[in-house]
């Protein structure tokens, strides 16, 4: 049971270097590999960070025999890619959000992941803080009685030029796959399978959507409204509100420690739930409890779920008028 991970992480960015140092505080890991575009970048990561070997290459770590479960933490639009050559490869994996670029290519990392008999988890780390863990333990419990409504926000006003990774089309650009994924993900976390949505969105020069508001509508009639947006501040909180009363994830609702309960009779009631260090390293204990587990899916974020949630982002991308190439 206390078999150690050899993780390897693709790519060098700004998400790679957080989850690198979150691996720091997580029991029986080894930061065994890291993989790069260009050696230079490899090799200076792995200094910085511990790691024992540095690829120039991402098919290298693919084919690194030393390595149990690889972290993808390249843009989405690579995601669908470096999954199916690390599958091929026989790793396990965490991959960041979005998962892909449409549900086609989450449903092809699925079918591969379970012919392959391998493990695969979307990175969606909000599922795994202790905070979220605790709320929905007391909403199943009926602290605020029957839920029927959510609501959630998740924006700020990006500093990034057309050519970056948030704006750029070809990169998988658009507020709704960088950051409406965290309401909808959630709302499905606390509301259950979402059955259909309606939204606007204001698209860039560059037809991507700088912001989007939907209404998702999930099975037992229960409705969510979200928004997201990559050119204004909001308070990014989510609110689950239920027929006794309502509880607020205080923002940033994706990383939080802090939740209130309202209820109608009176009163509120604020909760405190710390995360460790910058909060990925949940996400790679639930990676490790799994594999060690010999589990092929998280039951918290299950591989099904992922590709259900893509699809209902293709929906919501065709009904504002977001196309990528790979539609
Ligand atoms: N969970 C979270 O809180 C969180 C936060 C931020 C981002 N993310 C997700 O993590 C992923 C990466 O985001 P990031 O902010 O870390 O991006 P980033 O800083 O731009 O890093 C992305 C890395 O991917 C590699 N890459 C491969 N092909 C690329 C290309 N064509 N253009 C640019 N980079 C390319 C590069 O590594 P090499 O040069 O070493 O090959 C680059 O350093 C995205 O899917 C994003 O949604 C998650």
């Amino acid at each position: 049971m206390d078999k150690v991970i050899r993780w390897g992480i693709l790519g060098t960015g700004k998400i790679a270097k957080a989850f690198a140092t979150a691996l720091r505080e997580v029991p029986d890991v080894e930061l065994a590999a890291v993989a790069s575009r260009s050696l230079e970048s490899a090799s200076e990561f792995a200094a910085q960070y511990g790691v024992k070997r540095a690829h120039g290459n991402y098919q290298a770590l693919a084919d690194d025999a030393g390595v149990d479960a690889v972290y993808i933490a390249t843009p989405h639009a690579m995601h669908h890619e470096n999954a199916i050559m690390c599958l091929q490869g026989g790793k396990a994996l965490l991959v960041e959000k979005a998962f892909t670029l449409n549900r086609r290519q989450a449903q092809e990392i699925a079918s591969l992941a379970r012919e392959r008999k391998l493990f695969v988890m979307e990175a969606m780390w909000t599922r795994f803080q202790p905070a979220m863990l605790e709320a929905k333990r007391m909403i199943d419990m009926g602290e605020i009685g029957n839920v029927r409504s959510l609501q959630a926000d998740f924006g700020f006003p990006a500093d990034a030029g057309p050519e970056h990774r948030l704006f750029n089309p070809a990169l998988g650009g658009g507020s709704l796959l960088d950051l409406g994924i965290y309401p909808l993900s959630m709302a499905a976390f606390f509301l259950g399978p979402v059955k259909g949505v309606r939204g606007y969105g204001e698209l860039t020069p560059a037809g991507v959507d700088m912001q989007a508001s939907f209404v998702l509508h999930h099975e037992g009639g229960a409705l969510s409204a979200c928004s997201c947006s990559l050119s204004a501040w909001t308070p990014t909180t989510l609110t689950i509100c239920g027929d006794k009363g309502y509880l607020r994830l205080h923002g940033r609702f994706h990383h939080t420690e802090r939740f209130t309960i309202g209820l109608n009779r009176g009163g509120e009631r604020e909760f405190h739930y710390p995360r460790i260090g910058n909060g990925y390293a949940h996400e790679a204990m639930e990676v490790g409890r799994c594999l060690r587990e010999g589990l092929l899916e998280s039951p918290e974020m299950p591989l099904d779920e992922s590709v259900a949630l893509m699809g209902i982002l293709d929906e919501l991308r065709a009904q504002i008028g977001v196309r990528y190439v790979v539609d």
